[in-house]
């Protein structure tokens, strides 16, 4: 589906899928659970979900004739991180946006983490004290017209790579390569976990896995705690997804499934079940997960599990889409493990 559309390669390669069979026991053993390990798909700073959407974005920048990229995201955000390493990586400057969107009081939280790599990496960072949304922000205009006024030409990227004409894209590569590793392992996954937030990694997803009618399959996992507004953003951005690459069909409401069990008490604060999640994936798997998306999505996996919900034999799909170094500004929580 992606062949007609330019790839700047910022990955590895197709990521790893590696079998969970203690974290698999430890929930019963009634399902076989899988990690698909997008958290470990680059060298530039970690890694994560957003540098398999920023593959088809840069192209679009390099032809812009852009020379700095701008985006946004809270102040411990994966996503700018990831677009200062690119940014980095291509050439060009770096004007991020890091919006108050935890309420969350560590003493080191705007010093450690995703942070100290952003500034280590040379991207200008701009503090502002505004609470969490996933729309377009002033902020950020802000920022764009600012990086004008100067003399450059920004390139403008929004929260989470999300709404932008390319933003679906990545996850769509995800979905076929998915079939394709399924195609080695002789065997197709039932159901795949995501988290989802500003809505491109769980949108791709739901177009690239319609194509073998697994749209529904893809449970997403809320970590916003406004699920109405990320779910419109879901089905909004599958649906220019699933034209742009001629899906050939339309996607409509029921191919989003979002479960909003799991986001308390709110963006970015993890509860007690979120913490029990991260330990028990570190301490059968020696996998981690963050306080912020993947440990929400964990626990979401976790008690879906133990609920039920997956019909026993079912062969369960966890995308791990990084976000570990947030987990250095809730340093408090974790200090006895
Ligand atoms: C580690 C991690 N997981 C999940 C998500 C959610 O992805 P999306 O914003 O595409 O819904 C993000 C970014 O927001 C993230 O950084």
């Amino acid at each position: 589906m992606l062949d007609k559309f330019e790839r700047y390669p910022l990955t590895f390669g197709p990521t790893p899928i590696q079998h969970l069979p203690r974290l698999s026991a430890a929930l019963g053993g009634t399902v076989d659970i899988f990690a698909k390990r997008d958290d470990c798909n680059s060298g530039l700073a970690f890694g994560g979900n957003k540098i398999r959407k920023l593959e088809y974005i840069v192209p679009d920048a390099i032809a812009a004739g852009a020379d700095t990229l701008v985006t946004i995201g809270g102040v411990q955000s994966n996503h700018t991180r990831q677009v200062a390493a690119v940014a980095a990586k291509i050439g060009m400057k770096c004007r991020l946006v890091q919006e108050s969107w935890v309420p969350f009081p560590d003493a080191v939280y705007d010093r450690v983490g995703n942070i100290l790599m952003s500034r280590v990496m040379g991207a200008e960072i701009e503090l502002v004290e505004e609470g969490f949304d996933i729309g377009i922000r002033e902020s950020w205009e802000r920022a764009l017209e600012d990086v004008k006024a100067k003399g450059g030409k920004p390139y403008p990227i929004p929260a989470g790579a999300s709404v932008h004409k390319f933003g679906g894209l990545g996850y769509v590569g995800f979905a076929e390569e998915v079939r394709t590793q399924e195609a080695e392992l002789g065997f197709t996954f039932d159901y795949i976990v995501v988290c989802t937030v500003t809505g491109s990694t769980h949108g791709g997803m739901v177009v690239g896995f319609a194509k073998d009618s697994r749209s529904r399959n893809v449970i997403g996992i809320d970590a916003s705690a406004t699920p109405a507004q990320t779910k419109a953003q879901v089905l909004d951005i599958a649906r220019n997804t699933a034209e742009f690459v001629g899906l050939g069909r339309a996607i409509t409401e029921e191919d989003i499934v979002l479960k909003e069990d799991y986001a308390y008490p709110c963006y970015g604060v993890p509860s007690e079940e979120t913490n029990e999640a991260i330990r028990l994936a570190a301490r059968t798997e020696g996998m981690m997960t963050d306080p912020v998306y993947e440990g929400k999505s964990m626990q979401g996996l976790i008690d879906l599990t133990r609920k039920g919900f997956f019909p026993a034999g079912s062969k369960v799909l966890y995308a791990h889409l990084g976000g570990v170094p947030a987990i250095n500004g809730y340093s408090y929580i974790y200090r006895n493990g």
